[in-house]
């Protein structure tokens, strides 16, 4: 079978519609992305309590644990859950997509209009996937914690992060967000259809300053708990 026509037969394979279409699951990409990046923009927010001290942190992990009488934080729970659900999905989906549709790969690789941050997005996307799943072992559940006390969310951030090779892998999972957020923010506006010649250094501002704020506010937690400024 010749490229096009496997090509041809994976679109047949997949059906109609708008999911099959590859512009319908980059929409699907770019909704679930907002959805992720607002996340992470609230979460590095609250986790700012971290610097009022340990009742301020353990009042906030508090709430968000009563919140809507304790129903509140697995709507959360659940929107995330969905969103990355579809989020890999999509990504996965349409790489396959072009793996499928020029399977022998370039020969010479002209990067023409492309940044390094948008080449590496499947990259650092695998290796968020893995920070999530270590994040949640490490400072929801305790797994993988050197000391965890289910009562004692602020002594939890502060012992986790007193471990060297901890707080060095959060950071560069911080950094592969970095890029990840630069270059999502930047393509989910475009796929949503806010590209606009006069506007794109509104844009280009916006995916910058938004990725420096909440990756630049990240990496300060564990460097805090190293150098003993949160203790
Ligand atoms: C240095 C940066 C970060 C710090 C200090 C941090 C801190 C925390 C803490 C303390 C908790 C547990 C809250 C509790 O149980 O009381 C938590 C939960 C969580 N974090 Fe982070 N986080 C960071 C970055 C991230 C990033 C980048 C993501 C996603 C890409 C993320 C996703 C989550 C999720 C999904 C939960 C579970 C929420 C739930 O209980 O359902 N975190 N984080």
């Amino acid at each position: 079978m010749s490229v096009a026509e496997k090509s041809i037969a994976g679109a047949e394979a997949r059906g109609h519609g708008f999911l099959a279409s590859s512009i319908g699951r980059k929409v699907i990409m770019a909704i679930t992305g907002v959805i992720l990046f607002g996340f992470v923009t609230v979460h590095m927010l609250g986790n700012t309590q971290a610097y009022m001290g340990s009742e301020a942190f353990n009042e906030y992990a508090k709430f968000l644990k009563t919140m809507i009488h304790g129903d509140g934080i697995w709507v959360f729970r659940t929107v995330l859950l969905v969103a990355v659900g579809f989020h890999v999905w999509s990504a996965t989906s349409l790489t396959l997509d072009n793996l499928a549709a020029r399977p022998e790969g370039y020969r010479a690789q002209q990067n023409v209009a492309s940044t390094w941050a948008s080449r590496t997005m499947r990259w650092t996307g695998v290796i968020l996937a893995i920070f999530i799943v270590y994040h949640l072992l490490h400072l929801t559940t305790g797994t993988v914690h050197p000391n965890f006390d289910h009562t004692n969310p602020y002594a939890n951030f502060v012992n986790g992060f007193k471990v060297p090779a901890t707080s060095a892998f959060y950071i560069v999972a911080q950094l592969c967000l970095g890029l990840h957020m630069w270059h999502g923010v930047w393509s989910c506006t475009q796929t949503l259809g806010l590209a606009h010649p006069r506007y794109d250094h509104l844009r280009r501002g916006f995916a910058y300053g938004l990725t420096i704020l909440v990756v630049g506010v990240n990496i300060t937690f564990p460097i805090a708990v190293l150098t003993g400024f949160i203790h």
